[in-house]
């Protein structure tokens, strides 16, 4: 149902590699470009209809979702003019991120540079592949400033054949003095770093999905 609405899915079996961080921090940079754009949470925990309780602002629309449901509920929000559905998966909840990878034009891995994350990595690939229409994209999140870090889990995971997204976010404390508040990095400080490598990487994931996918870079898994 990738034609319902223009669909991002955020998927990792690894918890905390910023799943809820980037679809946030995505759809408020979505909702700032002027899109009606809708966070569909899949998580049980709800962490980003939390968020949502936080904020003051209505925008952008956060919706409590099934992963069963997920198609119809792709559908409504185009009927009702969504016109980008950003989805938060859960860790370790396989149904949820296999419904999300099936219904999405692009599956967004967030990635930490730690070998933990990297070695869970094909535990999530095992759900995407066969299920995504298009090559998923590895973000590298929470790289730190030093170190080499960041280059060396890129060749990594490159090695497995994924794409890995040229925009990569540092280990910035805003992401979470933001989500305290209901608000994104962006909000919190408008100067920020975070603010502007989030500004870069949603262009970025903007341009991917805009591309058709055979002409998109990187291997098809
Ligand atoms: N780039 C970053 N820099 C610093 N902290 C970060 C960054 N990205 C995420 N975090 C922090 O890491 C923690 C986990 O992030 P988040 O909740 O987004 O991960 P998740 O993948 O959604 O986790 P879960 O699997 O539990 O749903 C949060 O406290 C968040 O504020
Ligand atoms: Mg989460």
């Amino acid at each position: 149902m990738a034609d319902a609405v223009h669909t991002l899915a955020l998927v990792a079996q690894k918890g905390g590699t910023g799943k809820t961080t980037l679809a946030v921090s995505l759809a408020v940079a979505a909702a700032a470009a002027g899109r009606n754009a809708l966070i569909v949470d899949l998580d049980p925990q709800a962490s980003a209809c939390k968020w949502s309780d936080r904020r003051e602002a209505d925008n952008p629309a956060v919706l409590d979702a099934q992963p069963a449901r997920l198609a119809n509920t792709l559908v409504k929000a185009r009927e009702q003019g969504f016109d980008l559905a950003i989805v938060d998966t859960p860790a370790r909840i396989e149904q949820a991120a296999a419904e999300a990878s099936r219904h999405a034009d692009l599956v967004i891995i967030p990635v930490k540079p730690s070998i933990y994350d990297i070695e869970t990595l094909q535990a999530t690939l095992d759900l995407v592949q066969g299920r995504a229409t298009h090559p998923p994209l590895v973000v590298l999140n929470a790289v730190p400033a030093q170190g080499g870090r960041g280059e060396q889990a890129a060749r990594l995971v490159q090695e497995l054949g994924l794409q890995v997204c040229p925009q990569t976010l540092g280990s910035r404390v805003a992401f979470e003095y933001a989500a305290q508040l209901g608000l994104s990095a962006a909000e919190y400080d408008p100067a920020g770093r975070a603010g502007i490598e989030i500004q870069q990487l949603y262009e970025a994931i903007m341009r991917q999905l805009d591309t058709p996918p055979h002409r998109r870079v990187g291997k098809k898994i």
